[in-house]
């Protein structure tokens, strides 16, 4: 069915339900072309919007898409609703009323996943955001809490929904939530799963059931994902004071998924790809996104479901909150400097490239048409910055202080970022008015520093411009936590980490009583979400810097700095920064994995990006040409102390997961990448024929592909893995990152004609497709080939999955930064694509904001 007429919706138009539900009674009759859904529901008017007693009487609107109106009725008498393509207009009472209504849907036609869909068999629902009115007629819209109970009749053995199972016949359970909560984090799955149990004692003494549901065959991928569950109870308890709130926590793990996960209330729903895992079967990088999504998804039941958003302009209220949450989890359970570098490189590859093109806007937007296309790096990961900023700013007790009252002041309702602010503005008695710009304004900020030094007083002059955009024509400054630290020429720590306040435009920050000049190490930790441009004496500071963050970005900075000179003229690599990374990297005293993240380089799109930035115009295959060159002299310089740097990293102990172990494969695989280099692929094959885990094998693998001797090792790893459809997501994304760029698009689509390559999963287009997206000179081929190739999967995708299909679109949202030829090769896909008839409204919305007027 073709969606509704696009529609702009405004935050400034919110205003509240006219009327509350006080409770809602759901039966589901389960059918895969015909589910009945009947619901009972207790309307009263809501004291808030109907504080004028003038006001006409106004029909209730109730949301509802391709549902079949079987039956309504208000206080069981039949009535007849005139139905549009968005909901239904019904004439009710003007005092509390009982709605009854029957719907049909048709879940396994429903390929969009959102609603209730089928999966390999088995019943699932995707709700947020919008997608509870696809299920029945009901104001969705976060602000509407109620009780639900929940009916599920149907002849599988397992029949879930959120909260207590409280009656169970045969082929039906009856579950009751007691904490009210918007529809959009209702759940019900149903199928033939098996539960691998366990259990939690909360700190007050609440026995929790936990069960991880996954099919017949996974049985042997929980018990990463059960410790991990539990791992979270615990910390949230610890850290936040947040005890859990149920009997009973459920997840159940999903092959067909539009997103990694989903937290609807003691019934969270996961991409199979973000919870199953196995030492065989996930890398370490999966282990750690596992732990981290899970963590994500149970500290939801705080921020976003105890306290939810009031509309969905609010996104970032609980996604910013639960993202910081996650990360000080991931911080406190590995290591906190590999974790902060790790999000900075993705925060700089994803949400800068956003906050610097066409589809930039404010980490609380002010417009949508489509909510889906606002689940953004810039929502989520911007947020969570915005977050660590305000920590920074008011310091540890402060922000305890505060979230504690967040939460006993707002326990139950449905909250604004205003209400967030406050909190903070109460506790500490700053006036966050300024900083709330965070929220306002679109665009990455940019800092430039200029040093004076003159008797024993060190000045620091910063000045900050953000880029004007659509979203914000005329930018006023930020709040902006600079945290500073000083080094002496001995290498010496002169002046610890103090963090400036920046408030105006341009602000001088002095340092006296200093002996001689020092190097100063600044933005540490990565205080800001912002581009900094600092002269500073990078070399020292990627010897010397006592900010394990700001050792990594000095040694960034010189990769990058000599990266674009390479580019631009045809430079050799800086030998200052072959020296300083040879030294970091051969350091025993440093951990591991900081010693891996010290051997890569600056991505290629970042490159394109610094070199637009630059007024340049970045040429893909030049940067892929210096980025290649870059590794060989890498590994040239580290050339003989490569075999013996791989052999002292080899674990021979049983594969785990944790930080330690997999520190040294993370950096034993860095060696192994140079060393493929110098040996021709020796070592990888040697890896590959004794790996006895995916980390190693797939890195090994990937190694081979580029050393242009995979072919073997990639039918082996097919015929063994044929029949795991996540480790067969990772040989077709693997083939498409590692190809040539001269035959990554051609690779591409011999895949789609493979036969296990179903389009209709989105982890199998993504690992195609997405693959192809980020490959960035793969991507960007002259001929357009690449540009062609995602256009006509998107436009085959959008009648089958918008949401999927629009986020994908996001490819394209950097293409102003390339050439004329280029240029037009893209905009006339886009032009392709938006010709499509009926194109969904969630793809039109991405690729008219992407190609502007
Ligand atoms: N709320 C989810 C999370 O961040 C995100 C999510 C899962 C989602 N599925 C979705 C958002 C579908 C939009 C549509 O954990
Ligand atoms: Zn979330």
């Amino acid at each position: 069915m073709r969606d509704a007429a696009p529609q702009t919706i405004y935050l400034e138009d919110y205003t509240p339900f006219g009327w509350q539900i006080e409770s809602v009674d759901l039966h589901f009759q389960l059918d895969p072309h015909a589910t009945r859904v009947r619901s009972k529901m207790r309307f009263v008017p809501n004291p808030e919007s109907n504080k004028d007693a003038d006001a006409p009487q106004l029909p209730m609107f109730l949301h509802g898409e391709n549902l079949k109106l079987i039956s309504a009725q208000i206080d069981g008498i039949p009535v007849t609703p005139t139905l549009t393509p968005e909901g239904l207009n019904c004439d009710v009472p003007t005092g509390p009323f009982t709605w009854e209504a029957e719907v049909e849907i048709d879940p396994a036609n429903n390929t969009a996943l959102e609603g209730l869909y089928m999966s390999n068999g088995m019943y699932c629902t995707q709700c947020e955001a919008e997608g509870f009115r696809k299920i029945t007629y009901y104001p969705d819209r976060p602000d509407v809490m109620s009780v639900f109970t929940v009916t599920v009749e149907g002849p599988h053995p397992v029949l879930l929904s959120n909260g207590n199972p409280v009656e169970t016949k045969t082929h039906q359970t009856k579950w009751h939530d007691p904490w009210p909560k918007p529809a959009y984090l209702f759940a019900l799955v149903a199928g033939e799963l098996i539960a691998h149990p366990g259990q939690f004692t909360t700190k007050s003494g609440r026995v929790v059931d936990l069960n991880l549901y996954v099919r017949p065959g996974d049985e042997g991928k929980c018990a990463f994902g059960m410790q991990a569950l539990k791992d979270s109870m615990k910390w949230d308890e610890d850290v936040y004071g947040r005890e859990y709130d149920l009997d009973l926590f459920n997840i159940v793990a999903v092959d067909d998924f539009n997103m990694g996960a989903m937290e609807n209330k003691g019934l969270n729903v996961f991409n199979s790809s973000a919870v199953l895992a196995s030492a065989e079967t996930s890398t370490d990088l999966n282990f750690e996104r596992i732990e981290a999504i899970i963590a994500h998804e149970y500290f939801h039941n705080w921020t976003g479901n105890r306290i939810t958003c009031r509309d969905w302009f609010q996104l970032c209220l609980k996604e910013g909150l639960t993202v910081f949450r996650d990360s000080q989890f991931t911080s406190d359970m590995r290591s906190a400097s590999v974790k902060r570098i790790g999000d900075v490189i993705d925060l700089r590859g994803r949400q800068f490239a956003e906050d610097q093109g066409p589809l930039a806007h404010p980490v609380r937007p002010e417009s949508f048409q489509e909510i889906n296309n606002f689940y953004t790096a810039t929502v989520y990961e911007k947020g969570a910055e915005v977050i660590r900023m305000l920590k920074t700013l008011v310091g540890d007790d402060a922000y305890a202080q505060a979230v504690t009252l967040y939460f006993d002041r707002h326990d139950g309702q449905a909250c604004t970022i205003e209400d967030w602010l406050q909190v903070f503005e109460d506790t500490t008695g700053r006036d966050l008015a300024q900083f709330k710009r965070w929220y306002s304004q679109a665009g990455t900020p940019r800092l430039s520093v200029t040093e004076s030094f003159e008797g024993d007083t060190l000045t620091l002059s910063v000045a900050q411009t953000t880029p004007a955009s659509t979203a914000t024509p005329d930018p006023q400054p930020y709040v902006i936590p600079i945290a500073v630290g000083l080094i002496g020429a001995d290498g010496a720590e002169v002046t610890p980490t103090t963090v400036l306040e920046m408030t105006k435009a341009n602000q001088d920050f002095t340092f006296s009583g200093l002996k001689s000049r020092p190097a100063v190490s600044i933005l540490r930790d990565f205080s800001a979400p912002v581009v900094m441009d600092h002269d500073a004496d990078h070399a020292h500071l990627l010897a010397y810097d006592t900010d394990p963050f700001n050792r990594w970005e000095a040694g960034r900075t010189l990769a990058r700095n000599a990266l674009l000179g390479m580019i631009r003229n045809g430079t050799r690599p800086n030998p200052a920064y072959l020296d300083g990374i040879q030294a970091v990297a051969m350091d025993d005293g440093l951990d591991p994995a900081y010693r891996a993240l010290m051997l890569g380089l600056p991505s290629q799109s970042d490159l394109a990006t610094a070199l637009h930035d630059a007024g340049d115009t970045p040429e893909p295959d030049i940067i892929y040409a210096a980025t290649e060159m870059m590794r060989d002299a890498l590994a040239a310089k580290l050339d003989t102390a490569l075999p013996a740097l791989y052999a002292a990293n080899l674990v021979t102990a049983p594969y785990q997961p944790d930080a330690v172990q997999s520190g040294r494969r993370a950096l034993g695989n860095a060696v192994l990448a140079l060393l493929t280099r110098r040996d021709d692929g020796k070592q990888a094959q040697a890896q590959y024929d004794s790996a006895d885990n995916m980390t190693q094998q797939l890195v090994a693998l990937a190694n081979l592909i580029r050393a242009g001797r995979g072919d073997t090792a990639l039918k082996a790893f097919e015929a063994q893995w044929k029949d795991d459809r996540l480790v067969m997501d990772k040989w077709f994304g693997l083939q498409v990152i590692e190809a040539d760029p001269e035959d990554a698009h051609e690779i591409a689509e011999n895949l789609t004609k493979h036969p296990d390559f179903n389009w209709k999963n989105p982890n199998r287009f993504r690992a195609v497709f997405g693959s192809l997206a980020m490959h960035h000179a793969g991507f960007h081929h002259a001929t357009g080939a690449g540009y062609a190739l995602l256009a006509d999967w998107l436009i085959k995708l959008d009648p089958i999955n918008p949401q999927t299909t629009a986020r994908m679109c996001s490819a394209f949202q950097t293409w102003a930064r390339y050439d004329g030829d280029r240029q037009s090769l893209i905009k006339s896909q886009l032009d392709r694509i938006l010709a499509t008839p009926a194109l969904s409204r969630d793809t039109t919305e991405m690729l008219t904001r992407i190609r502007g007027v």
